[in-house]
């Protein structure tokens, strides 16, 4: 039986993916990698050095960068975001993601965060959410990204459940595969031809509902 839900931040509470994207793609342009669909969507769910590298790789760039310059263009990156996140309001909620929460905590479910992103608790703050994610789990004490499944491990583990107790939410391919390695129940938020890995597809957040969940289970 379920008994807690647990979410990515990017994608799924709010439209931040856009923003991570417009960030990194002001990299790609700065180092020389071409920018594509393919690019920003590998990039979904993957953290901050993982994904300078993606970039790095993707332009056959490796060499040319130290790891000093690397920790600069990931700061540089993070201050491109920063300054995006800052405009961010209520506004920026998903459609139909307030109202999940609210019947999640009225029907007695445990809510948790696992998000790659070290912003998410500035995040939240600025959507006004932080009350319903008392239980996060903190990315820079993972040792492996998603797709590896630790941060959704934990996630069950801070909510004191075990892993077929919980389902996890997602907009990433790679986040996709970590709740799936963490033998949790999967819902995928996008193209059900790139989460073809989820238990469940839905196309946008507001299709989120209790009702079409256990319709779908
Ligand atoms: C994930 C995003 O949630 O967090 C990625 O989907 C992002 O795009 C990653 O790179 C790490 O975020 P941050 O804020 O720690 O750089
Ligand atoms: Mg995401």
């Amino acid at each position: 039986k379920i008994k807690g839900f647990i979410f990515d931040l990017d994608g799924v509470i709010s439209n931040t993916s856009v923003l991570h994207s417009k960030a990194w793609k002001q990299i790609a342009d700065k180092v020389g990698t071409p920018w594509n669909d393919k690019l920003a969507e590998d990039l979904k769910g993957v953290d901050r050095m993982d994904s300078l590298n993606l970039i790095l790789d993707r332009g056959n760039l490796q060499g040319k960068y130290s790891e000093e310059d690397k920790l600069a263009l990931a700061q540089e990156k993070n201050d491109n975001y920063l300054n995006l996140v800052d405009q961010m309001s209520p506004a920026d909620i998903l459609p139909g993601i307030k109202e999940f929460l609210d019947s999640l905590r009225d029907n007695g479910y445990l809510i948790a965060l696992a998000s790659a992103s070290k912003n998410a608790p500035t995040v939240l703050e600025k959507l006004q959410l932080s009350e319903y994610f008392q239980k996060v789990v903190n990315p820079a004490l993972l040792s492996k990204g998603k797709p590896d499944p630790e941060i959704y491990t934990k996630g069950a583990e801070i909510l004191d459940l075990a892993p077929e107790q919980c389902i996890g939410i997602e907009d990433a391919e790679v986040g996709i595969a970590a709740i799936n390695g963490a033998g949790e129940t999967s819902i995928g938020i996008g193209s059900a031809d790139i989460l073809k890995d989820a238990d469940i597809v839905f196309a946008s957040t507001d299709e989120l509902t209790l009702a079409n969940i256990e319709k779908a289970l």
